[in-house]
């Protein structure tokens, strides 16, 4: 059940969004109790939860339900078959980096389809390409191995928030073969790994719907068939 429990404006009422913490956490809490597990608070918000967050959640009124969540918190985050399976569905995401100027800055990675790999429960990979030659957001991990990366699904409204640190290799021929995409064309330049410490979906509130050119093509086809069809059809009645 993927409740969305971040789905909520300033003004949502406590009570919904205490309604939807309780919805998204009951099954977890029936299923960690029976199998007597430690609970622990999500490890994203052990990250993303600083005390200028907290503070905007006293002064906006949501701290309490965050902490109430915090405590019916569920066991760390690994990353499993379902957000395996939308990684690797992905042909972009946007990673961001933080320089040593303290600024965010955010790019763009593009490639095959599902060229961001999932290589266990906690460590991802990808082929990072020659761009432009800045090198800004690898520069920045040189300074600062954080990383965010967010992924989007527009056409089925879905992203996934992923934090973790991150590793340039610049010098294994062997791995960089390993996480490449033969047919797709670019040069390689390094491997980026990155060690997933905590992710989170949110929720389709506000994502437009966009399709991929593949997409596109794949929803015209049985479109440009039937035409074709009828083309045909109808040029049999005009010759007969
Ligand atoms: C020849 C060439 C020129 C490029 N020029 C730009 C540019 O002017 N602005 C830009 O944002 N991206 C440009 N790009 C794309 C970036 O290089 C690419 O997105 C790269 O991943 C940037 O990574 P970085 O921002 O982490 O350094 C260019 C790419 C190539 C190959």
């Amino acid at each position: 059940m993927n409740i969305p429990i971040f789905w909520r404006g300033l003004n949502a009422s406590k009570n919904y969004l205490d309604l939807l913490v309780w919805l998204e956490l009951k099954p977890l809490l029936l299923f960690n109790s029976l199998k007597k597990i430690t609970i622990m608070a999500r490890q994203f918000t052990n990250i993303a939860f600083t005390e200028g967050v907290k503070t905007a959640q006293t002064r906006y009124g949501s701290r309490e339900i965050y902490q109430k969540f915090l405590k019916r918190g569920v066991t760390e985050d690994l990353l499993t078959a379902k957000e395996t399976e939308f990684i690797a569905a992905r042909d972009s995401f946007y990673m961001g980096t933080v320089n040593s100027n303290n600024y965010p800055y955010i790019q763009f990675r593009g490639g095959a389809t599902g060229f961001l790999k999932v290589l266990d429960e906690t460590t991802l990979g990808f082929v990072d390409f020659v761009g432009n030659l800045q090198y800004l957001s690898v520069g920045n991990l040189l300074e600062n191995e954080r990383i965010f990366l967010f992924l989007m699904d527009y056409a089925h409204r879905r992203r996934l928030k992923i934090w973790g640190r991150a590793q340039v290799i610049d010098d294994n021929p062997e791995l960089l073969e390993q996480l490449s995409d033969p047919d797709y064309q670019a040069e390689k330049a390094r491997v980026i790994l990155i060690q997933v410490e905590a992710f989170d979906w949110n929720c389709p509130q506000h994502i437009p719907m966009r399709y991929s050119e593949a997409d596109v093509a794949q929803i015209k086809a049985p479109l440009e068939a039937r035409i074709q069809e009828l083309e045909q059809q109808l040029a049999l009645s005009v010759n007969s």
